[in-house]
């Protein structure tokens, strides 16, 4: 009877670690491969930080196994057994005093030292050849000027690889924090002060990022995507964002088009040629974009038509009205939109 007790105990203490290490390790595992992952760095920037966290945590990790199997053999050696006598004291023992306080000196200098190095390093002035990114935090949704190359864009932020960027971050409206995980960062966009993120972007490939400093309603619905392009390819997406917006043949298109010259759509967004509005994203090439709405979309008709439909569904908070479109009308400006790449 005890013994199967015991049984029973072991077989659910079994299942109980097993159970530990299956959740412990596919944390790991999800910390290395998700997409938001901070510990596979893709600039230069990434790496640094990355660097110093690897030190802080193979360092931590050594003195947490010396401290255990410190803590582990006293408990063991000095155990209490029937007849034994209380061990030796060490109040007051001034060489082991003088020596643990050292050794964590020591400790603190091995991370400090690299750490103020890399502080120094990230807010260095960028090279003059460095290509420089406006970022403008609006609540909810991500604006990118490139002065340089008279290109304005949303939510999705083009990038060569192998050259540094300059983000110059702003915000219009309230405190937000620009965030590519896998890029580096985060640093605060704030109004009333232009604050710098300069990095170089060392491998091809989308990275996505978030807002991290909390906004307001749809402060989690403020993401956006930075696309790192293999050499050659961003000067063709430069040449793409220079060119007028396309014209299409498709009627519903033309319908969406008369329709949108006609609306409120106007008075909020830009398309080259066609509108002037400042206040919501550059719509010149909106379908070059494969997301929209502060990146949380992907950019389908279904999707156009929903956000056209009702704005605040789909974003909470979000500045742009419900124009009262619906249907055909609705399905027209998609069409329109979409025909703008
Ligand atoms: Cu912008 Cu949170």
């Amino acid at each position: 009877m005890i013994m199967r007790l015991v049984g029973r105990y072991r077989v659910r203490t079994l299942l109980l670690l097993l159970g530990v290490l299956v959740v412990a390790t596919s944390c790991g595992w999800s910390l290395w491969d998700s997409p938001m992952t901070t510990v596979r760095p893709r600039s230069d920037l990434g790496r640094w930080i990355d660097e110093i966290f690897m030190l802080i945590s193979w360092t931590t990790l050594v003195i947490f196994i010396l401290v255990e199997a410190a803590l582990l053999y006293a408990c063991w050696r000095f155990r209490e057994r029937p007849g034994t006598p209380i061990p030796k004291q060490i109040h007051g023992h001034t060489p082991l005093e003088i020596s643990w306080t050292v050794a964590f000196a020591v400790v603190l200098v091995i991370i400090v030292i690299p750490t103020i190095r890399i502080i120094f390093r990230t807010q260095e002035a960028p090279a003059a050849t460095a290509l420089r990114v406006d970022v403008v935090g609006h609540q909810w949704w991500w604006e990118f000027r490139y002065p340089g190359l008279n290109v304005t864009t949303a939510n999705e932020v083009h990038l060569p690889v192998g050259q540094t960027v300059a983000f110059h971050l702003n915000a219009p409206d309230v405190i937000h924090s620009f965030w590519i995980p896998q890029l580096g960062g985060k640093r605060d966009v704030v109004p009333h002060r232009v604050n710098q993120l300069i990095m170089t972007p060392e491998v091809p490939g989308e990275y996505p990022g978030q807002c991290a400093e909390y906004c307001g309603m749809s402060h989690a619905n403020m993401r956006l995507r930075a696309i790192v392009h293999a050499q050659g390819e961003f000067e063709q997406w430069v040449k793409t964002q220079q060119a007028p917006p396309a014209e299409s043949a498709d009627p519903l298109a033309q319908q969406g088009r008369e329709l949108f010259g006609k609306s409120a759509c106007v008075g909020c967004h830009v398309i080259a040629g066609v509108s002037a509005g400042q206040i919501g994203p550059n719509l010149t090439h909106f379908a070059s974009r494969k997301t929209f709405a502060g990146s949380m979309m992907a950019t389908t008709v279904d999707n156009l038509a929903k956000w056209i439909e009702n704005p605040a569904h789909m974003k909470p908070g979000a500045l742009m009205p419900n124009l009262g479109m619906a249907g055909e009308q609705s399905k027209a400006l998609a069409a329109y939109l979409l025909s703008l790449r």
